[in-house]
């Protein structure tokens, strides 16, 4: 078989690959294969091409004893090192195919997968760990003392309420993983949605003395949604407006008519939510909606929060097709703008 067969074959390759041919060159290289190792190296000795020391083993391996073999490529051209999975194969007669498969997707999964699991661990130890101490001190040197045992009884209230409240936002995350791709089918007043999410939150703003205000047109409008999920959106969303602002917040909600939205490609209604409190750095805007990802991190913690409000948010965004737009800066408050697809009005409900 020429080269001009084994060209062809390579060109049809989704991922980087290259043919060496019995003179130990390298005779084809399909556009992907030279974007990653540079062009005017067709003729070459592999050694000049391949140049790491496990893949040159692995060409010459194969060159004697013709079995496919595995290893790893590591390429550093950007200034981060990108991983490749490399296989190398011999076809026909001649011929030594070598394959790159850039792992980088991969590893960053396995690297969040494992950041995660440290970071419910880190969170779930703290408590733990103050109401180990609780528990010794009430069993051992606060054995009878009343007063101290009612002080710790307390903490470690508060302390089990934060770790309930970390497992059930754990929870809501992984149930609105799992159905991140069955789209709501259930046509629901946004208006109803976001009323209910505000006498949830009555209490929380009756504590901060927060001013809440709602402004929204009379007519209903109607979206695809699943009602708690997007309940639980509103609800996290002026929970961070109140809490965020400190005492007095002043909030305000406002629903718009629906209208074109270029970047969901259909006609969608806009719900802001704004505040008066500290604003966010431009800087953390981009991780804010990152699990566990908080601006403060003591601040935050002394409020009870555990960093998965806004990761939550996402998702349920993400599954009825809608997306969350963060406005701020320091000192100017904050506004978070909830874009959601509103149902379409058949002709016939127009007239
Ligand atoms: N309206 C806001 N004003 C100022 N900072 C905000 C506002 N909303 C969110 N943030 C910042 O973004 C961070 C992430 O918010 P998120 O809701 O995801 O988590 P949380 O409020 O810390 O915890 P949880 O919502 O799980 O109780 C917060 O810790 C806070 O620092
Ligand atoms: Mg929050």
């Amino acid at each position: 078989m020429a080269v001009n067969d084994v060209a062809p074959y390579l060109a049809g390759l989704p991922i980087a690959a290259l043919a060496i041919d019995a003179s130990e060159r390298v005779v084809a290289m399909n556009p992907v294969a030279i974007s990653l190792l540079g062009e005017g190296l067709i003729n070459r000795h592999y050694i000049s091409v391949l140049r790491q020391p496990v893949i040159l083993d692995a060409v010459e391996a194969i060159i004697q004893d013709r079995a496919t073999r595995n290893c790893r490529f590591l390429s550093n051209d950007s200034g981060s090192d990108t991983a490749f999975n490399v296989t190398c194969y011999a076809i026909l007669d001649d011929y030594v195919i070598v394959c790159f498969e850039d792992q980088t997707g991969i590893e960053q999964v396995v690297q969040m997968r494992r950041d995660f699991v440290a970071n419910v661990s880190h969170e779930l130890k703290t408590p733990l760990t103050a109401m180990m101490g609780f528990i010794e001190t009430l069993q051992t040197t606060a054995r009878d003392d009343a007063q101290a045992r009612g002080r710790f009884l307390n903490v470690m209230a508060s302390e089990t309420q934060r770790m309930n409240r970390l497992v059930g936002d754990l929870l809501s995350l992984s149930r609105v993983e799992a159905d991140e791709r069955m789209r709501p089918t259930t046509s629901l007043d946004v208006k109803d949605l976001i009323q209910a999410a505000l006498d949830a939150i009555a209490p929380l703003a009756q504590d901060h003395d927060a001013q809440v205000v709602f402004e929204a047109p009379e007519d209903p409008i109607e979206i695809f949604a699943d009602k708690d999920q997007l309940q639980q959106v509103f609800t996290n969303l002026i929970e961070n407006a109140i809490k965020y602002s400190g005492k007095g917040a002043q909030v305000g909600l406002e629903l718009g008519a629906p209208e074109f939205d270029p970047r969901l490609g259909e006609t969608a209604v806009t719900i802001t939510i704004n505040d008066n409190g500290p604003g966010i750095d431009p800087i953390h805007l981009p991780r804010l909606t990152e699990r566990f990802y908080r601006i403060d991190n003591h601040r935050s913690r002394e409020l009870g929060a555990t960093g998965l409000g806004l990761a939550i948010v996402k998702h349920i965004l993400n599954r009825h097709r809608g997306r969350l737009k963060i406005d701020s800066s320091l000192g100017q408050g904050s506004q978070f703008s909830v874009i959601l697809p509103s149902v379409k009005k058949r002709p016939a409900d127009q007239f």
